[in-house]
């Protein structure tokens, strides 16, 4: 096992009605900004029960943060925070409307000119603008870790930020916001939340028992209440286990003292940049060929989970590893994501060139747990997803 450090201050209020709490967890005088996104929360009840937590606080509101936070839009919501001396934010959504407010968290103390620095130069936030979260969709993991993802539509880019600035206060999780959830963000969240835990597990073994049981433990669970989750999103435990499950996989626990990779999520957040396409499906569309890529290097691994999680019998760990990687790409069609690019769109030629530029132009020589994935690398693994 690797050395680490742990640390993680997000207080959590978990269950039915916890949204009822939300006015004893903010400081009492603040100033607060709510921010959400299209509109979903008038919908649900969920703007009600927030208004309702925050009887005798001042806050403003600001609607319209889209999925994929955008840069311009949250630029206006700066001016707002500035100009009316907020102290407070309230994120109330999914990993879209959190991850837009870490950046405003950071953006409101940030004393450069350009606030897209943060992310261009990765300028780590020691400290920001205190926020608490109101999650209405299990998926990131946002709610309770401190890392973000902001996309500028003008130059088609999406790039992270983070620091230990950027926890939330609190996050309040009420399983019952499931219940209105769309069944592709349901499938969305859950494969999200897999490929997190296969970030941080798909790796080579370092002797760290209890974290690969505990990232095992989670995709278990996600294989176990996915079909349940979809079928119905009012079925409360099957919707509390899925909630948990996202928060859990993202919240540093599970990659403490393991080597993680990442790799897809660097290659797939270009496919959101460039084509649109829901965080989620890039990776079911990069996973895949990139276990076959570094099958040599992940086998042991691979065929850990095949034979734990799966219950895959063969005779080497190479036809387990193998089998593993098409139980993987099975469960994701069984929630009816597609794991090929070319089924999300037709401009996919190029592609795999247009994301080994990008990689080499930002000097990204050496991403996943070895860091020797090249731009070249990448670029045949993209070409492998097609
Ligand atoms: O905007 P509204 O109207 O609220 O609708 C949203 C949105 O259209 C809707 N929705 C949310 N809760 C709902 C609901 N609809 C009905 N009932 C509810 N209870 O769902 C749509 C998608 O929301 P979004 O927040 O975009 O989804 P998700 O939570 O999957 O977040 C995706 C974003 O998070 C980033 C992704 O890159 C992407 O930008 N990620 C953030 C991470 C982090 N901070 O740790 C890690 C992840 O790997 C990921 O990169
Ligand atoms: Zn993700």
């Amino acid at each position: 096992m690797q050395n680490f450090e742990f640390k993680n201050p997000t207080k959590i209020l978990f269950g039915k009605g916890q949204i009822e709490n939300l006015g004893k967890e903010i400081p009492k005088g603040a100033k607060v900004l709510m921010l959400y996104g299209g509109g979903s929360i008038k919908k649900n009840g969920v703007y009600e029960q927030v208004k309702q937590g925050l009887n005798g606080f001042e806050y403003l509101e600001f609607s319209g943060i889209p999925a994929n936070p955008e840069y311009e839009v949250l630029m206006q919501a700066l001016k707002i925070i500035k100009e009316e001396n907020i102290t407070f934010l309230l994120a109330v959504g999914g990993g879209s409307v959190i991850d837009g407010t870490k950046f405003l968290s950071s953006a409101a103390l940030y004393t450069g000119t350009e606030p897209w620095d943060i992310l261009r130069k990765s300028i780590r936030t020691e400290k920001g603008m205190p926020f608490g979260a109101v999650l209405t969709l299990p998926a990131t993991g946002s709610e309770m870790n401190s890392g973000a993802v902001i996309t500028r539509a003008e130059t088609q880019e999406k790039l992270g930020m983070g620091g230990p600035g950027l926890f939330p206060e609190f996050s309040i999780l009420d399983p019952q916001v499931v219940a209105s959830i769309p069944k592709r963000q349901l499938a969305n969240g859950i494969t999200d939340a897999f490929t997190h835990v296969l970030e941080q597990y798909m790796t080579y073994p370092v002797q760290a028992y209890l974290q690969d049981r505990f990232a095992e433990s989670i995709l278990q669970t996600l294989i176990e209440i996915a079909p349940r989750v979809i079928k119905d999103p009012a079925d409360y435990e099957a919707a509390a286990n899925f909630m948990w499950c996202c928060t859990m996989a993202l919240n540093g626990l599970i990659q403490k003292g393991v080597p993680g990779d990442w790799a897809i999520h660097a290659m797939g957040h270009e496919l959101t940049a460039l084509y649109g396409i829901d965080h989620a499906r890039t990776l079911a569309v990069i996973a895949p060929s990139h276990y076959r890529y570094f099958l040599k290097s992940k086998k042991e691994k691979l065929a850990q989970y095949g034979a734990r999680v799966w219950g895959v019998k063969g005779a080497t760990t190479e036809e387990i590893a193998k089998a593993a990687i098409a139980k993987t790409e099975d469960f994701f069609h069984s929630l009816d994501i597609n794991t090929k690019l070319s089924e999300y769109t037709d401009q996919y030629q190029g592609t795999a060139e247009k994301i080994a530029k990008r990689f080499t132009d930002r000097s990204w020589m050496g991403l996943g747990e070895h860091k020797t994935l090249t731009p070249s690398d990448a670029e045949k693994i993209v070409e492998m997803s097609y």
